[in-house]
């Protein structure tokens, strides 16, 4: 993103982190620029650096080489200074346990030149914000992990930061936490605060963040908006199909077959949802459970007895609906059976899927294979992150 106006809030260039006694760059010359009111998310596996580029950012280690500046000011040369307008939610709790929640926010603010009552005012309004007023004088050990994450977020705001770093603010919390937490930080960001975010949760942060920097082994493997990330890299639209190749088809074929669609610009084997229905699916002449069921699209059970054909194009024109109805929708033909043999693929296309939907059950149809489930989606930032980075957990 082109510089809003001031100097960047954050500016990194070639950074480079060996810790002591390692064998490799934690950081390896990474270099980006997040303008000033800008929302930037690094992503990247365990062990990418991201932790450690905040640390450096945010003064608390020090960089090997390149330079690091956060408001204009160098952070290894005027710690001080750099200190005064940013703050840090860390990824591990380093709440002050020897002092009381409210303790905790008055103190920090007073260390950055709150005046006391100013100070106490804060602590009371955000000790609010984060639903934690009746807990604000107890034993910090009282604290769930939750509760912790919430105020080590409250204690950033205190002191108003211009730039505010959080390290994987959601880890570990649950939904009803996550979603305030979420919240409160579109708030900051609608307030103009500059925000350096890490998370695994991608797709959640996706609405949020203007740009994202996706970092591995200490590398920074792309920087770009979520939109332009997930149109460039994983194609149009997301068609999944759940699939029960016949008795002496091959799986692998079968998807060399659908590879081979007009409109298909990837193929590739997925993982069998948990919890996926243990139904095989329509094969043609078997009789078809034909019930277009609710919201969402799915098939439900009955007793139709479409053709082959008729089902094909009600399943084309239902999918279609479902698709113009919301951006992921699940059609699902149940018929009796086990998961033997199954196998879902995921189809990345350069086309509308309503359009690519009949050729596919065409196929599948002459190949004598059931079809158990068809889901139409968006590709993700999560689908971008592991074409990028792989599979293999680090
Ligand atoms: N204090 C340390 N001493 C030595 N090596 C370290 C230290 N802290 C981190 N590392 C190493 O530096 C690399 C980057 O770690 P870092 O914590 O920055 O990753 P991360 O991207 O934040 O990962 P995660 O998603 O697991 O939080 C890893 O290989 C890690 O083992
Ligand atoms: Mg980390």
């Amino acid at each position: 993103m082109p510089s809003r106006d001031g100097p960047a809030a954050v500016e990194v260039v070639d950074l480079v982190k060996r810790y002591p006694r390692s064998e490799t760059n934690a950081v390896d010359g990474i270099s980006f620029t997040v303008a000033p009111g800008e929302t930037f998310g690094l992503f990247g596996p365990n062990g990418a650096g991201k932790s450690t580029t905040i640390g450096i950012l945010t003064t608390r280690l020090r960089a090997t080489g390149g330079r690091a500046l956060v408001g204009g000011v160098d952070v290894g040369r005027d710690p001080v200074t750099a200190r005064a307008q940013l703050a840090v939610v860390p990824q591990h709790n380093n709440l002050d346990r020897a002092l009381t929640p409210r303790q905790n926010l008055v103190y920090h603010a007073a260390y950055h030149g709150v005046p006391r009552a100013e100070a106490e005012k804060r602590a009371t309004e955000l000790l609010d914000r984060f639903g934690l007023s009746d807990r604000a004088d107890r034993r910090i050990e009282a604290y769930s992990g939750g509760m912790a994450q919430r105020l080590m977020i409250a204690r950033a705001w205190m002191h108003e930061p211009a730039v505010l770093f959080l390290d994987e603010p959601t880890n570990a919390l649950d939904p009803q936490t996550r979603l305030l937490i979420w919240s409160r930080v579109r708030e900051m960001r609608d307030r103009g605060v500059s925000i350096v975010l890490t998370t695994h949760a991608m797709n959640d942060a996706a609405n949020l963040v203007d740009r994202v920097g996706i970092v591995d082994q200490g590398r920074l493997l792309t920087l770009d908006t979520p939109q332009n990330l997930v149109r460039g890299l994983a194609g149009q639209a997301i068609l999944d199909l759940t699939v029960t190749p016949a008795p002496r088809d091959d799986a692998d074929a079968v998807l060399d077959a659908l590879r081979e669609l007009d409109g298909v610009r990837k193929a590739e084997r997925r993982p069998l949802p948990a919890g996926a229905p243990g139904r095989a699916g329509w094969r043609p002449g078997a009789g078809l459970a034909g019930a277009l069921g609710g919201a969402g699209g799915a098939l439900g059970g009955g007793g139709g007895a479409l053709g082959g054909g008729a089902r094909a194009a009600a399943l084309a024109a239902l999918a279609a609906r479902a698709r113009a109805n919301g951006d992921a929708s699940t059609a699902t033909l149940p018929a009796p059976g086990g998961r033997g043999g199954r196998i879902r693929v995921r189809l990345h296309l350069a086309t509308d899927p309503a359009a690519l939907l009949g050729p596919a059950l065409a196929l599948l149809t002459t190949r004598s294979a059931a079809l158990n489930d068809i889901h139409i989606g968006e590709p993700s930032l999560e689908d971008v992150f592991i074409e990028l980075t792989g599979r293999d957990p680090r």
